[in-house]
């Protein structure tokens, strides 16, 4: 039996369990995030739901806008990720256009999260910024031919952004999670 896990789903509803925490959770499509607004029913007063599309700046900028004189972070997680279509995608034959579009979502997103928050005094003193990685982006645990260059390449892009942000930024943690595999629409077409 698959069963497939909206890890992003699932980490709101951690947050949530615990009593003393309030979760800003975002998407790109709040209307048609069903499982989300049950939620957000359950606990209303502990949940916000906002739009933001990471790979659109403006997004971003607007959450930033709305929140910053209301709310100080403690932890930051990025999860949102993305993967080229093409399951054959490989050195030979990535595009330009792909390799963008996985690497805006998948790293400089994150980058434009991070640094809208930061720069706003939207986090409170040693606040946590979680990028959530992958096991494919291991450049030791590439010893063979790998599809999906795109998918490791912006990971690995943000695995080296997670360590500066770690070393440059003050009064912030920064670290990159492998969360593992599960069976999610990302792995399922991997597998596929
Ligand atoms: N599954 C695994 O085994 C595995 C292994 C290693 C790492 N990861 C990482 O875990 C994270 C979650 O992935 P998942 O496997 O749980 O797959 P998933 O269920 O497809 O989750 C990916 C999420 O990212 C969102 N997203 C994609 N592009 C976005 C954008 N431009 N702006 C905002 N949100 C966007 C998707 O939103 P929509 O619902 O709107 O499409 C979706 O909710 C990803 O970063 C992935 O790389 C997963």
């Amino acid at each position: 039996m698959f069963i497939r896990i909206f890890s992003g789903l699932k980490l709101v509803e951690l947050f949530l369990k615990d009593e003393t925490k309030k979760v800003f959770a975002t998407c790109r499509n709040p209307e048609n995030a069903t499982k989300l607004n049950e939620l957000l029913e359950k606990y209303p007063s502990r949940l916000d739901i906002d739009m933001i599309d990471v790979s659109k700046e403006e997004t971003i900028k607007n959450y930033v806008e709305k929140r910053r004189d209301s709310v100080k972070f403690k932890v930051l997680i990025n999860n949102a990720g993305t993967y080229s279509l093409d399951r054959f995608e490989n050195l030979q034959n990535a595009t330009k256009e792909g390799m963008l579009s996985v690497y805006e979502t998948n790293c400089i997103g994150p980058m434009l999260m991070m640094q809208h928050l930061y720069n706003n005094q939207c986090f409170e003193n040693d606040a946590i910024i979680a990028n959530i990685s992958s096991g494919m982006a291991s450049i030791n645990r590439t010893n063979r031919p790998r599809k999906r260059v795109s998918y490791c390449t912006s990971k690995a892009a943000l695995n080296m952004l997670t360590k500066m942000i770690s070393i440059e930024l003050e009064g912030v943690y920064c670290f990159c999670i492998h969360p593992g595999w599960y069976y999610s629409v990302i792995l399922i077409l991997f597998n596929s």
